[in-house]
């Protein structure tokens, strides 16, 4: 049965997971990610919104705008009621060969917004995430500019995605200081194959009361048991088969594979759906963005929300994949632990 979470401190309700449709379309590049025509699309869609998602993500650039165009017929063609799905869609990528169709330009976002729109086929969407740094536009002048979109009416909340946590905690402080809106979603990679997000992310989106949505979960396929040490082509013309994103140590991928598959084998499970169950369970994930080729994908990771993995089962996954502790967060452990035990034994 599904689950739901607030997002940070907005108040809105999303289900644990959100459908990602980077699989829609398959235009250009994005054919090695997937190439889904609108019938699979709709059925994905259905099948989605019965489970009790209510969370969809796109990107004005899946597929050069395809993903969004198709997202919008789905949502027609099965008649979904607006006030019931969360559609997130994404603004940063290039869009066309003219200089200022990407970025994060004011002229660009206005522009690419207005074409969400049209694709999607909706009078607003209701988060908008920038979908990465655009390092020649002022941090204030994106501020400005998303907070313009949300007194427009156009776009509900704001979101990131892929930025560094200083530059989204600047942000929040320009925006906080100008009585903008701030973000309110963060949309970042982190699975078993990628804690990275943990070390500055995750902590921020907690401290900042953000929403934080997990990409590539299965680290693009390879947390499924179609690859191992001995298989690492997976002979189903699969999407890392020809696309090795995102990056990974696949050395240790390979033992946590091992790993997933022991504990998923004790719970009759499958490896996607536990490695799906340990990004769901982590403290601080709101809502994981799964991805899908097919009904029986889909169906498997609608699955991993009924699983509850054991405290040892935790330990073993969160073992096997764990990384150094960048600096200065080893530092930061070392001397902060002495601040807490004064009060510990007080108490
Ligand atoms: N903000 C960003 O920068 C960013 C970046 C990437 C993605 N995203 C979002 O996150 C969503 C999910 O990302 P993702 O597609 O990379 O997620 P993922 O879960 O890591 O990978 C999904 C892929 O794994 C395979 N797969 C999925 N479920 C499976 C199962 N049960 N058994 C076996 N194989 C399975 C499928 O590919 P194969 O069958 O071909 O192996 C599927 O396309 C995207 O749709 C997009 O909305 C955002």
């Amino acid at each position: 049965m599904m689950k739901y979470n607030y997002l940070g401190d907005t108040g809105l309700v999303v289900s644990a997971l959100c459908f990602g449709t980077m699989t829609f379309g398959g235009e250009g590049m994005w054919e090695a990610v997937g190439k889904q025509p609108q019938k699979e699309a709709d059925e994905l869609i259905r099948k989605s919104l019965d489970s009790g998602i209510n969370f969809f993500d796109t990107a004005n650039v899946y597929s050069y705008g395809q993903s969004e165009t198709i997202l919008g017929n789905s949502l027609k063609n099965l008649k979904v009621n607006r006030n019931e799905a969360i559609i997130a869609t994404k603004v940063r990528g290039m869009m066309g060969e003219d200089h200022n169709n990407k970025g994060l330009s004011r002229f660009h976002i206005f522009n690419s917004v207005d074409k969400s729109l049209e694709r999607l086929q909706l009078d607003h969407i209701d988060i908008l995430y920038v979908h990465g740094v655009d390092s020649y536009t002022s941090i204030k002048e994106i501020m400005r500019c998303l907070n313009d979109l949300i007194e427009s009416g156009k776009v509900r909340y704001l979101g990131v995605c892929n930025w560094p946590a200083w530059m989204v905690m600047k942000a929040q402080g320009i925006a906080r200081q100008e009585g903008w809106n701030e973000f309110k979603a963060m949309q970042y990679f982190y699975s078993l194959s990628g804690r990275d997000a943990e070390d500055s992310l995750i902590p921020l989106s907690r401290s900042e009361g953000l929403g934080f949505m997990p990409w590539s979960p299965l680290a693009g396929g390879f947390l499924t048991g179609k690859y191992t040490r001995y298989k690492k082509h997976s002979g189903e013309n699969a999407r890392r088969d020809d696309l090795d994103f995102p990056p990974i140590n696949k050395e240790q991928g390979y033992e946590i594979v091992d790993v997933l598959k022991e504990i998923a084998d004790s719970h009759e499970a499958t490896i996607a759906e536990v490695a799906l169950a340990w990004v769901r369970m982590k403290s601080g994930v709101t809502s994981t963005i799964i991805g899908a080729k097919n009904l029986k994908q889909l169906e498997s990771n609608i699955n991993s929300v009924d699983l509850i993995l054991s405290d040892d089962d935790l330990d073993k996954l969160n073992k096997v994949s764990d990384t150094p502790t960048p600096y200065p967060s080893w530092m930061v452990g070392l001397q902060d632990s002495d601040r807490t035990k004064p009060n510990e034994r007080d108490l």
